[in-house]
């Protein structure tokens, strides 16, 4: 069990693409009262957006490259014990993780999936919901398994679809219900020790 008393608990935060939702962890942990220290950011893509929050904020960042994913775990998994990670929040990162990792890194390993889970596991979630005239869509914050977008879920949110959204627009408004739920789930997961 992770005790909480006066001690925050080092996360890493994994990336592929923009980062909106590691920036928004950022600012969540910059309150003391906010379980967790964002101690390492890792991308397997150089060139993602979002390692420029790992900058601005001065958090140490990695970049990986994932094409062999057996040596992206291994390096991973070396800085991961190096700073004392307890729990890894994928955050827009694009690959999944093997069975080996996951029983490697020993600690909890989130996702946050822009879909009603189960409904729309994989990409392209906003126009799949559009295509078959959902009236709701949302978000989930999950447990990591070795199968895509399939762990247990910890949080979810759900919000209406209108009949002018378009993938953009439901894009963009499922990234606003993002920023506040995965900090929610991040306490959730902590605090009760799910
Ligand atoms: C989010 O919608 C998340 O649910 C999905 O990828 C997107 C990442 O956005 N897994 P960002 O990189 O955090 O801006």
């Amino acid at each position: 069990m992770v005790k909480l008393i006066g001690k925050k608990i080092n996360a890493a935060i994994f990336i592929s693409g923009n980062g909106t939702n590691l920036n928004s962890i950022i600012k969540k942990s910059k309150n003391k009262k906010f379980p967790i220290k964002v101690s390492l950011v890792i991308s397997n893509n150089k060139k993602a957006p979002g390692l420029l929050y790992a900058k601005k904020n001065n958090i140490t960042f990695k970049t990986i490259s994932s094409l062999n994913m057996n040596k992206f775990e291994k390096c991973s998994l070396k800085y991961l014990n190096d700073k004392k990670i307890k729990i890894i929040c994928l955050a827009g990162f694009m690959k999944i993780l093997s069975k080996k990792f996951i029983k490697e890194f020993k600690f909890k390993i989130i996702n946050i999936h822009p879909s009603l889970l189960p409904k729309y596991k994989g990409t392209n979630t906003h126009s799949k919901v559009i295509k078959n005239k959902d009236k709701f869509t949302g978000s989930t914050v999950h447990y990591v398994t070795e199968k895509l977008d399939s762990g247990k879920i910890i949080i979810q949110k759900k919000i209406k679809i209108n009949k002018n959204d378009t993938v953009q627009k439901l894009k963009k408004k499922i990234l606003i219900v993002e920023h506040s739920l995965y900090p929610k789930a991040i306490i959730k997961v902590l605090k009760s020790n799910l």
